[in-house]
């Protein structure tokens, strides 16, 4: 019977670039869903952005957008980004869909029908000037333990103490700086804490789902959880508090229908997205959306996560998903974090590399799959790219000893004999076929890099048949011809093996092996079927160059205290200084002094002022300023500013901005307020300021 698999990756959020340390989980549930797809099954991988949430929200306003067209435009650059580095969902959707609203609220329903729902009023520290409560990590102020100053209001990075908002001295909104007030508000909770008992019990047992067509060894590598994540539920599962599901307006999400201003919180729904998705998905596809969800349902579930937030996976979403009646996850699949060179990612060292600037640089994505999938496993360790590694790794073994092997051989087959193969069925090549079990359990229990090992082993072994066999040398002697041949055919055929098992991590180089053998798609069992004698091959072409060091370097430079790699990959090539502008880059900026002709309200807009600046030009320039909560329109008509005059006009929901005034605010929010620019008396409109 055809297994049915359900795979997600956690959503990325909505606010941010796609970075190396994503990747190494998208790239392990790619190559894992490639494995499935290659063996039979029917495997459906989804995924979206997580678009909800406070941070979202002050994103957009930042950038002056409406939260949905800021995650529209980062949903194109994270599709983009995950194409480039061949992941290849099903459907990449969004958390904020119809689909999505449709099960929250569905489940929602279901739980407070189950009585698992209770309102309680929470006591939360309020921004007066933002007009909103404050979530913990947008609070600072003193850590009560060591005094430390402009610590968060949830831990201290100095001590590392932990304690609430309300235990912070001095404390200020790092939003506005203004001094938080506690205020009282009805919160929904999820009674949580009465799920000790299932939960025990869940984490424990092997999935309930018959899993058809599974060896007894693949089922017993698929517990629900890794045994490291078991031993921190028991701790979890110790102290069990009910879990706060709602937050207040203003907030960028699903309201709680029947409770006006109050929103689900993010991470409600941010799991319910894998359901949206996945109806997305379904009434597209025809599949039935019932086999994969409901209670009881046969098929398997995998969630590919971070091991940060295995509390939202392993301990809130089985609860959720148990008391609304639908399925429990079949496994939750948790990998370490990726640290470069040893350490934490770092913009300072250029090692917060976020996937755009590699795919930019031109570096090729199936090295970091190749190297990704060599250093992971089935734990919970962290991993590194160790960028000296790296290179030599990926140099090593994919040139040096997989594309080596097609190199030396195929060219004699297209010159000498036609381009048609031998025999290829070798005693020496039997263990090769006879590996397939063995390296497709690796690849079903994540364990890759024992896998990469076990490839790497045989195509240790095709090419010491290549050097003993040596048809460079055979090629000169006229007498040799059909020995030339049987090795070179035999050589083709190990290379097409190793493909075959290699096509989940290097699904690229895969894809272009079968058009220069000419055969179709591999499928795992392809292995079991000797290319036929006189088949015949198409033309060589290289499948894959080296690294370069210099390569790496120039990604580093280019990653280095940015995080905007469009701008800084074109600094990296022209060779300024780090963290500098050179005098010729500042002065690409336009600056001139601008009167404000008139300033006026937008309607619907809480930040926004649009101002209409005379810059010496036939007509003036119209300039939405988020200055709203410092000045008023009335006060600014007739004043002189400072004006950047050459940036790409944007177009905004309320119209298109011809430009950007100029205005200095404190980046800590410690001194609240912002200041507008202004050139000293006797400037006139349009002069260049330099
Ligand atoms: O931690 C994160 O990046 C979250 N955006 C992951 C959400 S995964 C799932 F629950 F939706
Ligand atoms: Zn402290």
């Amino acid at each position: 019977m055809t297994r049915k698999i359900l795979v997600t990756s956690a959503l990325p959020y909505a606010n941010g670039a796609i970075h190396l340390g994503h990747l190494v989980e998208y790239i392990q549930t790619d190559i894992w869903v490639r494995f499935q797809k290659m063996r039979g099954s029917e495997c459906w991988y989804v995924c979206a952005d997580d678009t909800h949430g406070t941070p979202v929200m002050l994103r957009a306003e930042k950038d002056g957008l409406t939260p949905e067209a800021l995650i529209e435009r980062v949903h194109g650059e994270h599709t983009r980004d995950f194409s480039g580095f061949h992941i290849a969902f099903d459907n990449f959707y969004s958390t904020h869909s119809p689909e999505t609203r449709a099960c929250v609220e569905e489940i929602y329903a279901r739980l407070d029908a189950a009585g698992m729902i209770e309102k309680r009023d929470v006591e939360q520290y309020y921004d007066p000037l933002k007009k909103m409560f404050l979530p913990d990590r947008f609070i600072k102020g003193e850590c009560p333990k060591c005094g430390a100053e402009d610590q968060y209001g949830d831990n201290c990075e100095s001590c590392g103490a932990a304690y609430t908002p309300g235990e912070l001295k001095k404390p200020y909104s790092a939003l506005s700086g203004a001094k938080p007030e506690l205020r009282v508000s009805a919160h929904y909770f999820f009674k949580l804490s009465e799920c000790a008992d299932f939960l025990k019990k869940w984490t424990c047992a092997v999935p309930e789902e018959r899993l058809p067509g599974m060896t007894p060894d693949a089922r017993e590598s698929h517990r629900r959880l890794q045994p490291e994540a078991a031993n921190k539920m028991r701790e979890w599962l110790d102290s069990l508090d009910d879990w706060d599901i709602s937050r207040d307006a203003p907030y960028f999400g699903f309201e709680i229908p029947g409770a006006p201003e109050k929103y689900f919180y993010v991470w409600l729904d941010a799991p319910i997205g894998y359901m949206g998705s996945f109806k997305n998905l379904c009434e597209r596809k025809g599949i039935d959306f019932d086999a994969f969800w409901k209670e009881g349902a046969e098929t398997e579930l995998y969630h590919f996560i971070g091991k940060d937030i295995l509390y939202f996976h392993a301990l809130f979403w089985p609860a959720v998903l148990r008391h609304a009646r639908y399925r429990t996850p079949s496994g939750i699949c948790a990998h370490g974090f990726l640290t470069v060179d040893g350490a934490k990612m770092s913009k300072s060292r250029g090692t917060f590399i976020t996937a755009e600037s590699y795919l930019k640089l031109g570096l090729n994505p199936e090295w970091l799959r190749y190297y990704y999938a060599a250093k992971l496993n089935s734990t919970m360790g962290d991993i590194d790219l160790n960028l000296e590694d790296f290179v030599a790794r990926v140099n090593a073994d994919l040139i040096g000893k997989y594309i080596n092997i097609a190199s030396r051989c195929a060219g004699f087959i297209g010159k000498k004999f036609g381009g048609r193969l031998s025999h290829t069925d070798a005693g020496w090549l039997k263990k090769f076929r006879e590996s397939a079990p063995d390296i497709a359990l690796s690849y079903e229990r994540r364990e890759f890099g024992r896998a990469l090992r076990e490839i790497m082993a045989l195509a240790d072994a095709a090419n010491i048949f290549v050097n003993d066999r040596k048809p460079w040398e055979l090629a000169r002697r006229q007498e040799a011809e059909k020995e030339l041949h049987a090795v070179c055919s035999e050589a083709i055929e190990a290379f097409r093996l190793l493909t075959v098992y290699l096509k989940p991590v290097l699904p690229k180089v895969a894809e272009a092996v079968e058009d220069f053998l000419g055969v179709a798609p591999f499928a795992w069992e392809d292995v079991l079927c000797p290319l036929p004698e006189g088949h015949a091959i198409g033309a060589y072409r290289h499948l894959m160059t080296r690294i370069d060091t210099a390569q790496v370097a120039t990604l580093v430079e280019a990653n280095r205290e940015s995080l905007a790699p469009a701008e800084t990959v074109k600094t990296a090539a022209a060779g300024a200084d780090e963290g500098n502008v050179s005098i010729d880059e500042f002065m690409k900026v336009d600056l001139r002094a601008a009167r404000i002709i008139n300033a006026e309200h937008v309607e619907g807009a809480e930040k926004l002022i649009r101002l209409s600046l005379d810059i010496g030009e036939t007509k003036p320039r119209q300039v939405f300023a988020g200055i709203k909560s410092a000045y008023d329109p009335a006060q600014l008509i007739g004043r002189m500013t400072v004006m950047v005059a050459n940036l790409a006009p944007r177009k905004m929901k309320f119209g298109v901005s011809e430009g950007m005034i100029l205005a200095a605010s404190d980046p800590e929010g410690k001194v609240p307020g912002i200041f507008l620019l202004s050139p000293d008396s006797g400037a006139r409109p349009g002069m260049r300021i330099k």
